[in-house]
């Protein structure tokens, strides 16, 4: 790791108090977040343990709230049992019962609506399916689905009999599908014959064929949700249609009480370097804090229309879509397809035909859509919205401010939420009727959550501004309890400094003189340019701030007497130019860096493509980028990738 600190380059003094139309309804004030900041101050675990006995019911209530005897493996509530699908559903049939839990849209515009009641009974009539196929308490099971709502079911079924399940994204290949399902040993597939999207099918079934080839002994039975209805084969013995396996379950399924710390969920993240780790969720701690961060960062209330546009393969989709928003009783949109089909309007038609009240989204997806103009959002009726929400990565500030007045209509709070696959829910947040909010931070620390940023020996680094890592300092809820089979990668990755007692989140961040926190990238990105540690964020977003620029990346290219330059691709609001160090554009734009952050953070090179590469969940895959800064030959997996004619853009060859 580096010797110095991180300069912060960015400044942004802009601040947005919550609007009064959003306070009018808003439920968290400041009175009551400074109660629960009090009380969380006085005693961390008793703060928990209230919030658990309020807001879960427990079949047996637990006596133990931390176990801390082989940390950082952090027990939470050890004793004490319940059950996920119960706490999401069951709960809500008293009062709620024919409220409407889930409006799914498919990629076609066909649209259906799920009330808690048939929600619960098509939850139990899998869950009797699951059972009848031989799974049982902690059997794992993979699920690789379309976004539909029997996407959203079947990992509520496997949580109400207590299978662990494992959700692989539908975009990844057979061979990722393979890792996973060797990784984890499972014994049942679910998937579809396909899915829809951008007017295309996705082959899901056939994938899943080719992964299941060789290897995958584990895997005993598949069931098959007939979504498209093309033609796929099916294997006499092994492959079952859900329709067909259904028939005759019942739709009474008495839950399977687990302990708090029974896992309910694995969930596989690929860092930069080695296999990809599956991370291990818990059911009590778990549930928790998707419960604490629906009530806290998205207010929400029974009239509210959730929608959260992430795929249930990744962690957001798992807290914010199949999880937290149903134990909170919220009605929720799950969409099949993607935001510029059949054209770019599609988000905002959604947000208007379905009244959505709340709308949490990725800054890719921002940044993507503000490249299509302001005509298309503003011939929606948005007028619904009262709160909007990011993930994922720092959102620049510019993508911020378009969020705010082309989408919000200055009229709803933005929360950025700053959390990880690993932390399981919100971590750093704004509360929208308290925080004010300033471009391009994640604001403070929530309830119980001790994060800091310190320097390479552990110390807290108490100069406004000054960078270093980003870490938690106590134990919280929903952390990760270890990395499934690999309890040594789980102490190797994220206790490994100060004695293991601090949890090294891998990101940097700085605070500034009102201690909120900014996140400046992933530590492994930092650029060093002349002995100066830069991190990534900043740049780009001093690039977007353009007014020609849609998007921005930026990674270190070795140099010999600076140490690192630094090497900018860029995506214009407009055509593409050719480029060249000598052309007009890229010498405006590097003296736009110049004047914006200072001459160190002036790119050497500037290379111009249609699209950014990225990773499935909306990650610029910079170690490919790096690759091809350095004129080096491509040896990552390009497979994935939506437009691979970006490549020869990005190659400078075309
Ligand atoms: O670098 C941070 C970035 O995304 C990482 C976690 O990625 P993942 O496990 O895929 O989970 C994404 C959804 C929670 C973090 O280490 N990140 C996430 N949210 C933000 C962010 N960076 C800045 N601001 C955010 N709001």
């Amino acid at each position: 790791m580096a010797q110095d600190n991180i300069e912060s380059t960015l400044h942004e003094d802009r601040h947005f108090p919550p609007s009064t139309d959003f306070l009018k309804t808003a439920s968290l004030s400041a009175d009551k977040l400074n109660t629960l900041y009090e009380q969380a101050k006085n005693d961390n675990q008793v703060f928990w343990a209230d919030q658990a006995r309020s807001e879960m019911d427990w079949q047996t209530p637990f006596t133990t709230t931390l176990d801390s005897s082989n940390a950082p493996f952090y027990r939470w509530f050890p004793d004490g049992k319940l059950n996920v699908s119960y706490n999401c559903l069951d709960r809500q049939l008293k009062d709620n019962a024919d409220k409407t839990a889930i409006i799914f849209e498919g990629d076609q515009g066909d649209v259906q609506y799920i009330s808690y009641r048939q929600l619960h009974a098509r939850v139990c009539i899998f869950a009797n399916t699951l059972k009848a196929q031989g799974i049982t308490k902690g059997d794992r099971v993979i699920i690789y689905m379309p976004m539909i709502a029997e996407a959203v079911i079947a990992m509520q079924a496997c949580a109400r009999i207590g299978a662990i399940h494992s959700v692989v994204f539908g975009g990844f290949s057979a061979s990722s599908l393979k890792d996973r399902i060797e990784d984890t040993q499972a014994k049942l597939v679910i998937t579809a014959d396909g899915g829809h999207r951008g007017g295309r099918i996705i082959e899901l079934k056939s994938t899943t064929d080719s992964a299941l080839e060789s290897g995958c002994d584990s895997v005993e039975a598949v069931i098959v949700f007939k979504r498209t209805g093309h033609d796929i084969s099916m294997q006499s013995g092994r492959d079952v249609w859900w329709s067909d396996a259904e028939q005759n379950q019942s739709s009474d399924c008495e839950p399977v009480w687990v302990e708090a710390t029974h896992p309910l969920f694995l969930l596989y993240t690929s860092g930069s370097t080695g296999k990809p780790k599956g991370i291990q969720h818990s059911t009590g701690g778990y549930l928790l804090n998707a419960i604490t961060t629906m009530r806290w960062v998205f207010d929400i209330q029974d009239s509210d229309v959730f929608w959260c546009t992430a795929d249930v393969g990744w962690i957001t989709g798992h807290t914010y879509v199949a999880y937290g928003p149903l134990a909170t009783g919220a009605t929720i949109v799950i969409f099949e397809g993607v935001p510029t089909y059949p054209d770019a309007g599609r988000f905002w038609d959604m947000c208007e035909r379905h009244a959505v009240t709340i709308f949490y989204t990725a800054p890719t997806a921002i940044r993507a859509l503000i490249k299509q103009g302001d005509d298309i959002p503003n011939s929606y009726d948005l007028s619904k919205l009262r709160l909007l929400g990011t993930v994922g990565e720092p959102i620049n500030p510019e993508a911020w401010m378009w969020y705010h007045n082309v989408i919000g209509k200055q009229r709803c709070p933005i929360v950025d939420t700053w959390w990880q696959t690993e932390t399981g829910a919100h971590m750093i947040a704004p509360i929208p009727a308290v925080t004010i909010t300033k471009p391009g931070s994640c604001t403070r620390a929530l309830p119980g959550i001790d994060a800091a940023v310190v320097n390479e020996q552990g110390e807290e680094i108490t100069t406004a501004n000054q960078g270093g890592y980003l870490v938690m300092r106590q134990p919280w809820p929903s952390m990760i309890q270890t990395v499934w089979g690999d309890d040594q990668r789980y102490k190797d990755t994220y206790w490994p400094m100060f004695d293991g007692k601090y949890y090294l989140a891998g990101d940097s961040a700085r605070r500034d003189e009102e201690g909120f926190f900014w996140i400046m990238g992933r530590i492994d990105d930092v650029l060093n340019v002349s002995g100066h540690r830069l991190g990534t964020m900043e740049i780009e977003s001093a690039l977007v701030a353009n007014p020609l620029v849609a998007e921005a990346a930026v990674v270190g290219k070795p140099h010999e007497i600076k140490g690192e330059a630094v090497f900018a691709y860029v995506v214009l609001k407009g055509e593409r130019p050719a480029g060249g160090i000598d052309d007009e554009l890229t010498q405006q734009l590097r003296a736009w860096v110049g004047d914006q952050i200072g001459a160190i953070a002036k790119p050497d090179d500037i290379r111009y493509a249609d699209n950014l590469p990225k990773t499935r969940s909306g990650k610029i895959m910079r170690r490919l980028l790096r690759t091809i800064a350095k004129g080096e030959e491509i040896t990552q997996d390009t497979s994935t990738l939506e437009n691979e004619s970006i490549l020869p853009q990005l190659q400078g060859k075309v």
